[in-house]
């Protein structure tokens, strides 16, 4: 049975991907601030985790380490700034990358001893952290830099594990219906769940940013 980390599975895209990973038989080891989820499936288990809390991501790995990993899905992110919003906020800005950078580079680094050759990184980005974005404007500043960088973190890193093939994908999932993407957005989870899992299952082709199936420009 294949092992899988998914960050961020107590609602929303990480809830709908451990949910798609479960029924195709994989063994889930799903994260939320609380340590709680919605899932109870026998393959499945929750370990508390805040990626601004170092110390939590260390509790984390000490959790897992006796394990080994074929994917890692970095989820868990958020976004605090309203979305009209065009200042930056030092406050907000140093919230978010805590989170969607820091945090999660952290954790990254800390399973990779943990990952198989051969295995996956998957990181949720967004068409808003692309400098190809063709409607791009000045909102949202913080989260759209957080996304940027975890563009190119997943760039080296797919350099730098070429040698032990593990492929490093980064995914834009669209505009999708959860807690963060609010109810008027056209793309259910479920959706993304599926692609995810496709995607981890099908892509040979390390370093570039998926949407919809098809490598996309960053
Ligand atoms: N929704 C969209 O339209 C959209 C578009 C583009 C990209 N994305 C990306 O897709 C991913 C999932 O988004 P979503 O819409 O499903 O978000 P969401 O509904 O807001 O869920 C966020 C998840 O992240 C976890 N999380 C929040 N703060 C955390 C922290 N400090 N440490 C660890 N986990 C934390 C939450 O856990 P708790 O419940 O425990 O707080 C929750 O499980 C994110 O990376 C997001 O940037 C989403």
């Amino acid at each position: 049975m294949k092992n899988i980390i998914v960050t961020g599975v107590s609602r929303g895209i990480g809830l709908a991907v451990a949910q798609t990973f479960l029924a195709k038989g994989y063994k889930v080891f799903g994260t939320s601030t609380s340590g709680n989820s919605p899932l109870t499936d026998a393959n499945f288990e929750c370990i508390p985790l805040k990626l601004n809390d170092s110390a939590s991501i260390k509790a984390f790995y000490k959790t897992i380490q006796n394990h080994s990993i074929d994917g890692i899905i970095n989820n868990a992110a958020i976004l605090l700034e309203n979305w009209s919003q065009t200042a930056v906020d030092m406050d907000q800005l140093r919230q978010t990358f805590e989170v969607n950078v820091f945090g999660t580079i952290d954790l990254t680094e800390s399973l990779l001893p943990l990952l198989n050759n051969g295995g996956r990184i998957i990181s949720l980005s967004s068409g808003w952290g692309t400098f190809s974005e063709s409607s791009f404007d000045a909102t949202v500043p913080h989260y759209k830099m957080s996304k940027t960088v975890l563009n190119m973190y997943t760039k080296l890193l797919a350099k730098r594990l070429e040698s032990r093939s593990i492929v490093v994908s980064a995914v834009n999932p669209g505009w999708v219906r959860t807690d963060m993407g609010g109810g008027g957005a056209p793309v259910q989870p479920q959706e993304v769940g599926q692609r995810i899992v496709d995607l981890f299952e099908n892509n040979t082709q390390s370093g570039h940013l998926w949407y919809n199936g098809k490598i996309s420009e960053w």
